[in-house]
């Protein structure tokens, strides 16, 4: 019960990786609200704890909703999860129309880069009364190139400078950390104009370095860990890599 009596925000839950942090949360005693432009019918845990907002993170409003909701139900709010996502499919740089690349950038940097800063700005106030953190979902993009297209990437290289500019900013109150997945089994989608070449196929388990592919809960301990007050309370500005050695051999190994 790391999280006993601690509240938390937790962006994208309907899906799979945001859905395992709220389980995860809820396990070690957490109250949380999930927040996802997609309603969610049940609680992945104790309902009595468990409170969902539908809105979309790139709008202000939507985001105070959700911080809104947290102090309403639980009192405050000690952690944010800033989690939801859309993918680039891997799309082909030089072969996309411009019409669509500029599309396609407004869609993706406004989920993956101005949706986790609304977040953070949004619980601010709340985070600071309590003394809270910050974990965001970045990804092995975050580091090297190949696992998505231009627009993932330079996204994801966003969140990672996001993370330590804002645990610089955010000294001594707040903590911001970052967890980075290598491939995750989940519905990860890309936006239309994006979609052009089809959903990239899952790797081979068997060419993954350990040996199997990830699913939601292989990384969501992570998440408890980083927003603890174990060896984490020391822990900030730090992007903690979750990927089977993916990065070792490179997006084509
Ligand atoms: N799946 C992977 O291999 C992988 C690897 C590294 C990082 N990630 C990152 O993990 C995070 C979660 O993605 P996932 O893999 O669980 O995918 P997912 O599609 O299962 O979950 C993403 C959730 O975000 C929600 N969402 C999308 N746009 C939103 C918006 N504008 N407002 C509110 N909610 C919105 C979706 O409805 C969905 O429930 C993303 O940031 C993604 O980039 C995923």
């Amino acid at each position: 019960m790391q999280l006993q009596g601690k509240v938390a925000l937790v962006t994208g839950a309907g899906g799979g990786i945001g859905r395992a942090v709220v389980a995860a949360y809820l396990e070690a005693g957490a109250s949380v609200v999930g927040f996802d432009r997609v309603a969610q019918e049940d609680a992945p845990g104790d309902p009595r704890r468990y409170r969902h907002v539908v809105g979309d993170v790139a709008e202000w409003a939507d985001n105070r909703r959700a911080v809104d909701c947290a102090i309403e139900a639980f009192g405050g709010l000690d952690i944010l999860v800033g989690n939801a996502g859309i993918y680039d499919d891997r799309f082909s740089f030089g072969d996309i129309s411009g019409e669509a690349l500029a599309e396609g950038f407004d869609q993706l940097f406004s989920v993956n880069v101005k949706g986790y800063m609304l977040g953070v700005h949004a619980a601010l106030p709340a985070l600071r009364e309590r003394g809270g953190c910050v974990v965001f979902t970045s990804s092995i993009s975050g580091r090297h190139a190949g696992f998505g297209g231009a627009l993932y990437v330079a996204a994801k290289h966003a969140v990672n400078g996001l993370t330590r500019q804002l645990a610089l900013e955010l000294a001594p109150l707040v903590r911001v950390n970052a967890v980075a997945p290598g491939y995750v089994e989940t519905g990860l989608q890309a936006p239309p104009d994006l979609t052009a070449k089809g959903a990239v196929p899952p790797p081979d388990p068997k060419r993954m370095l350990l040996g199997f592919l990830a699913a939601p809960s292989d990384i969501a301990d992570a998440y408890v860990f980083l927003a603890s007050g174990k060896s984490a309370r020391n822990i900030t500005g730090t992007i903690l890599e979750i990927d089977g050695g993916s990065a070792l051999r490179g997006p084509g190994a």
